[in-house]
């Protein structure tokens, strides 16, 4: 069941991205959806199962530091043995070379990010190409990444004037120098609630020019969450505090995105948001309650629904055998 590369006569695999990627390129992308706790990654394997939806479930160097990386591994195995139909790459988000080393050690992922984009070119170059060799001795695929995106995810924050979009002219050079197997790229997207704090969206004329220059290769949306403003409002009715400027990327942006390339639509900050609407209300609304079963279960089953509609934006569902 784990560890297979294969989708051949087999329900519930664990598969590489690549395999993902070869059958979705042009026509659907992959939600890759970050997961730090047992009720986050039940909801995602049973929606993908009702979705009949491939997907990517990641963790980053942080939540394997909340959760610890064997918990949070051993819960991600038992939903897929309760969800036998589902179809799936395990990736390591934004790490480093540590956190690669950690994360390969024991087999499980079949997928890691090195995120080495604040480095000069060469150095990006040099970092990824070593993380690269060392990954496909073991049959584990890389994404690299190549510009800066804003935002804060997990531990990783990077103020507005240190962000930068990918340079077209550089991706040709950085794939074939580093032979990485997909490119997370800076169109214009930000980590966490405070995306496009001017209103601009999506860099499509950069986007398009990625893809011209890098034909058939599966490009990466960080930055995926559409921030949608009806949960700003119901958290911050409930006693919230988030900011007005508080906005996600567009849905038919994300969509359109697809037919450039976009294989992979990372997603953590949408479910995050839901999460704090759901205990905000659920505690508010019922001030004697200390259940936390109670307020766990209304967040998977909205989780779940969320999910589904994920699937449904990027033209997955039904997809899970290509
Ligand atoms: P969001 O903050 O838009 O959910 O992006 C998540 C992400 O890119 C994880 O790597
Ligand atoms: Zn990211």
């Amino acid at each position: 069941m784990f560890f297979t590369n294969s989708m051949v006569n087999c329900d519930n695999m664990l598969v590489t991205t690549k395999h993902l990627f070869d059958h979705c390129y042009g026509k659907y992308a992959i939600p890759a959806v970050n997961v730090s706790f047992m009720e986050q990654t039940l909801a995602l394997f049973s929606a993908a199962e009702k979705a009949n939806a491939p997907f990517i479930v990641q963790t980053t160097p942080a939540s394997r530091d909340y959760a610890k990386a064997d918990m949070l591994v051993s819960i991600i195995k038992a939903a897929a043995r309760l969800y036998p139909k589902t179809v799936f790459a395990l990736h390591m988000d934004h790490g480093n070379e540590q956190h690669i080393v950690d994360a390969l050690q024991k087999g499980d992922y079949t997928s890691v990010m090195i995120d080495a984009s604040h480095d000069p070119f060469v150095t990006n170059i040099e970092r990824t190409k070593a993380v690269v060799a060392q990954a496909h001795s073991k049959g584990v695929n890389v994404e690299a990444e190549l510009g800066v995106l804003a935002g804060v995810e997990d531990d990783l924050s990077v103020d507005e004037a240190h962000a930068f979009y990918t340079n077209p002219n550089e991706v040709e050079v950085f794939v074939k120098a580093t032979n990485c197997d997909s490119l997370a790229i800076a169109v214009g997207t930000s980590h966490g609630a405070y995306k496009f704090s001017g209103g601009q969206g999506l860099q499509f004329a950069i986007l398009e020019e990625i893809q011209e220059r890098l034909p058939g290769f599966p490009l990466v949306l960080h930055g995926g969450s559409a921030v949608n403003y009806e949960e700003i409002n119901r958290i911050n009715a409930a006693g919230g505090q988030l900011q007005a400027s508080a906005k996600g990327v567009d849905p038919a942006e994300v969509k359109k995105a697809i037919s450039y390339g976009i294989c992979k639509v990372n997603l953590a900050t949408d479910f995050r948001l839901l999460w704090t609407r759901v205990n905000r209300e659920f505690f508010s609304e019922q001030p004697d309650q200390f259940a936390p079963m109670i307020p766990g279960k209304v967040y998977m089953d909205e989780y779940e629904k969320t999910m589904l509609h994920k699937f449904d934006l990027l033209n997955a569902t039904g997809m899970a055998k290509g």
